[in-house]
């Protein structure tokens, strides 16, 4: 079985000092679970430094919440891959469904972002997941095949290993509303099946797929204990060290 992978996304959340004792709580008390079950941290860019150097030595992965897709130069209010790099990140989040909404990302600059995150080695969660009215009108594995297929396209699979997918609905985040466990995993085995059909089976096995939209401690322990799913990308819960914390327990207790 794979290793569950629980990951915060603290979104524009926090002060620094808020997220420094955020960390320190994390560092404190992550001790025992991290044998079997990864966790990250995503706090926003400005404390990246401070975080990855509390989580330092800990078994708490820190990432970015996003990344520009080129190098270095002139970007105005951009950060590049190395940048993340260079103050201690492995990991970083891209196509979230706020990036792609709010501010427009498409699966072309999505996929241009994953090739180079993984080209200065960095570890992606990759985001994919449809729109309430999408769901409605049955194109659930449209969208969300086409986000695969296009953000995807180029990488080998030796890239795709390196991946975690995070499904996240748009229609759950942040609204309370859950998908149900079976309409989750339903999904996930649906990604999973894509996966298998681009590249080779092992890598539709090794590939963790996060669940992400309102999970929380109550909600944890039906949605981590479906087949397909993998981990959770927690928003609104990881603010807090004891919710988030539940969860990550939830995933040990699962394992
Ligand atoms: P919530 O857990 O607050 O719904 O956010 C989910 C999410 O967007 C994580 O990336």
């Amino acid at each position: 079985m794979k290793k569950q992978f629980i990951a915060g996304n603290w979104k524009m959340n926090l002060t620094m000092g808020e997220a420094r004792s955020l960390a320190e709580k994390l560092c404190d008390e992550s001790d025992n679970s991290d044998a079997v079950v990864d966790i990250g941290v995503f706090p926003a860019f400005v404390f990246l430094r401070d975080v990855c150097e509390i989580l330092r030595g800990s078994k708490v992965y820190v990432g970015a919440q996003n990344m520009y897709l080129e190098k270095s130069g002139a970007f105005t209010g951009e950060v590049s891959g190395a940048m993340l790099r260079d103050v201690g990140c492995t990991h970083v989040i891209i196509g979230h469904s706020e990036r792609r909404t709010i501010f427009r990302e498409t699966n072309s600059m999505i996929n241009s972002k994953l090739k180079a995150a993984l080209s200065c080695g960095l570890k992606p969660i990759f985001c994919v997941g449809e729109k309430q009215e999408e769901r409605d009108a049955e194109r659930t594995n449209e969208v969300v095949g086409n986000q695969l297929s296009e953000g995807l396209a180029g990488l080998t699979s030796e890239q795709a290993n390196e991946l975690t997918i995070a499904y996240e609905p748009v229609w759950a985040i942040g609204t309370g509303k859950t998908a149900t466990p079976e309409q989750a995993n339903e999904v996930h085995s649906f990604i999973r099946n894509t996966i298998k059909s681009k590249y080779e089976n092992d890598t539709a096995q090794c590939i963790r797929i996060q669940y992400g939209g309102s999970v929380n401690a109550e909600n944890a322990d039906n949605l981590l204990g479906q087949p397909e799913i993998d981990g959770a990308l927690v928003g609104g819960a990881s603010l807090e060290p004891g919710s988030f914390l539940d969860i990550v327990s939830a995933a040990v207790r699962l394992s």
